[in-house]
């Protein structure tokens, strides 16, 4: 029995990084129909400012299972962001960002990081409520919600126990943003009492930001606000090894969406050598989500096999510990190789 999904190519290195992790999924005996549907650039171009049409919808609202290239948000005016309109309408609240560091087989900064980022997904500066105030003044309002951040912190302790960890720390800056940041950190002490087999700690988000990149493997769950765990997944993804290996589940009450947390990467796009494993992370994370953990777990064992003999794309070839530098079609028939090899 196929399960149906919804797939978007995206933009940049999206197509390329995409028919990698198809071929993939496909050969770790993943049963899956995906349905394709048309995002970013293109759709922009044809003049809708949200990057995604109607029929798009129809896909995901029939699905409810997304998976999704990066795409290109154009600069400018007049456009708005499409990750954040899907977010919003599918009600994706939880954005769930795993890092791990791969050591000794992908050179890393730290080594024994494993944590996961708990973002909020639909509040904060991210909300949307921009405008220009006078010709002299631009605002944009940063929302925190009583309802939003007991939903997100409870998933972020009952995410911790269900995985079997022991700790959530909560990063805001309520030092300065006393109402909106001081709720949110408020509600993790409410919410956080009920789960007295977990610890809790709290931290401004400057020194957090500043252990993460210097003791990332001190943490276990982090949990934070929409702005401030955006960018503390790049960090955390980067210190692992590479924003190129992380993915990320975008959870809601009956939807989700599943992406890579890099972009589209202009810089590489079109010349074969992005690294897939973000995006295949992504899909082993949907894999599991849609009740076919087997193929996930075949899947993650073959890439991690692929890691181990030191088959690396360029952004994480290292000459200490990598053995042969290939593009994305290569690395994907590596991990191909490998399935049910371990
Ligand atoms: P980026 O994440 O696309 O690239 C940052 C750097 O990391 C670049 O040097 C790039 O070459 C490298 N990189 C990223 N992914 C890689 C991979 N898989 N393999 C090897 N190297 C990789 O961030 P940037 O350049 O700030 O944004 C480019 C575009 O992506 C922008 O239009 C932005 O709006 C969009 N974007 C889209 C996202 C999404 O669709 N979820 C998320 C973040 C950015
Ligand atoms: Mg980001």
């Amino acid at each position: 029995q196929k399960t149906p999904i919804t797939v978007a190519y995206g933009d940049g290195i999206g197509p390329e990084i995409m028919r990698a992790v198809l071929r993939i999924l496909e050969a770790g005996g993943a049963l899956l129909e995906p349905e394709f549907i048309e995002i970013g650039e293109s759709v922009y171009r044809r003049g809708h400012t949200s990057g995604i049409e109607e029929k798009a919808w129809e896909s995901l609202r029939r699905t409810r299972v997304f998976l999704k290239a990066p795409i290109t948000t154009p600069q400018g005016g007049g456009y708005k962001s499409l990750n954040v309109t899907v977010r919003k309408t599918l009600g994706l609240y939880a954005n769930v960002r795993p890092v791990r560091s791969y050591e000794p087989f992908v050179a890393t900064k730290h080594k024994a990081i494993d944590l996961v980022i708990v973002r909020e997904n639909e509040e904060d500066l991210y909300a949307g409520i921009e405008h220009q105030q006078t010709d002299q003044v631009v605002q944009c309002l940063k929302l925190i919600s009583r309802p939003g951040t007991e939903r997100i912190v409870r998933y972020a302790f009952e995410f911790a126990r269900r995985n079997g960890r022991k700790r959530v720390t909560c990063i805001t800056k309520d030092n300065i943003m006393k109402l909106t940041d001081g709720l949110f950190h408020k509600i993790f002490e409410e919410v956080g009492s009920e789960y007295p087999d977990i610890q809790k700690e709290h931290m401004i988000v400057d020194i957090g930001a500043a252990r993460l990149a210097e003791a990332p493997q001190r943490f276990d769950v982090i949990l934070a606000p929409n702005l401030y765990g955006d960018i503390l997944s790049d960090i955390a993804a980067e210190v692992a090894g590479s924003v190129g290996l992380a993915g990320s589940a975008n959870v809601g009450d009956d939807c989700a969406m599943f992406e890579a947390v890099h972009g589209s990467a202009p810089d590489i796009a079109g010349k074969g050598v992005a690294n897939p494993s973000g995006l295949l992370q992504a899909a082993v994370l949907l894999l599991v989500h849609i009740g076919q953990p087997e193929a996930a777990a075949r899947i993650q064992n073959a890439w991690l096999k692929t890691l181990e003999d030191g088959i690396h794309t360029p952004d994480i070839y290292d000459e200490r510990v990598s053995r042969k530098k290939v593009g994305t079609e290569a690395f994907a028939d590596m991990v191909i190789e490998r399935l049910g090899k371990l």
